[in-house]
């Protein structure tokens, strides 16, 4: 059975509303279980975030999917705390190899999601693990419409699962269905992405100095 792990900071629900619908994706597919945990500012102390247990759970895990609001064109405080404490990982390589993906939401279309996402990105390449995006590609040739606001990836974001959410609306209303359908297809792509990158790792020495 392949280990999804979905760890996210949520201040208001909006963006743990998102990655409970990418864990129902996950969990739509089969041999692959999900498992999520939240990063509270309860451990967070003098600005620096620490729990054990959820390192030890995200280390044992295939992939993990990585969430936070964009605030001020960037991820949350609190996810900035957590990134900032996997560095003692860094020179472990202990997340070496294993898949990533991410999620955002924030009150405007653009609302400078895609600077969050990539504060994701190279947060998971400085691991050394392996970036996987959106695969949803709808296009509506019938003007004057710009975009069609019930399609799946209506933001057009393929970096990661982009989402809007009304900063003072209720969880349950933002993000709304077509963000929440998106974001299934989103976490069923991770999963299928993990039984398909598993198995053991390749045999051989890594090419030194060639
Ligand atoms: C401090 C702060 C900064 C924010 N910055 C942005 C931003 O840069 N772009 C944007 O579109 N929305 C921004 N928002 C709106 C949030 O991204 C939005 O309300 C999001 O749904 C919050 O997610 P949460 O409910 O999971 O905390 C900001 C909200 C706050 C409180």
């Amino acid at each position: 059975m392949s280990v999804v792990s979905i760890v996210y900071h949520s201040s208001s629900g909006h963006t743990k509303r998102l990655g409970e619908a990418i864990a129902q994706g996950v969990a739509s597919v089969s041999r692959c279980r999900v498992e999520t945990h939240a990063i509270l500012e309860h451990d967070i102390h003098r600005g620096r975030w620490r729990n054990d247990a959820i390192i030890e759970l995200l280390a044992a895990s295939d992939a993990v999917v990585f969430g936070a609001p964009t605030s001020m064109g960037d991820v949350s405080g609190a996810m900035k705390c957590f990134i900032d404490a996997t560095s003692s990982l860094f020179y472990t390589r202990r997340w070496a190899d294993k898949l990533a993906a991410g999620f955002t939401t924030s009150f405007f279309p653009s609302g400078d999601k895609v600077h969050a996402l990539q504060t994701l990105i190279t947060f998971a390449l400085q691991h050394g693990m392996l970036w996987i995006g959106h695969n949803e590609a709808r296009f509506v040739e019938s003007p004057p419409g710009v975009y069609e606001p019930h399609e799946l990836n209506r933001l057009g974001g393929w970096m990661g699962m982009m989402a809007c959410s009304h900063p003072w609306s209720s969880p349950d209303e933002h993000p709304d269905e077509a963000d929440i359908r998106a974001a299934r297809v989103f976490g069923s792509r991770v999963a299928r992405a993990v039984l398909r990158w598993g198995g053991e790792p390749a045999e051989g020495a890594e090419v030194e100095n060639a």
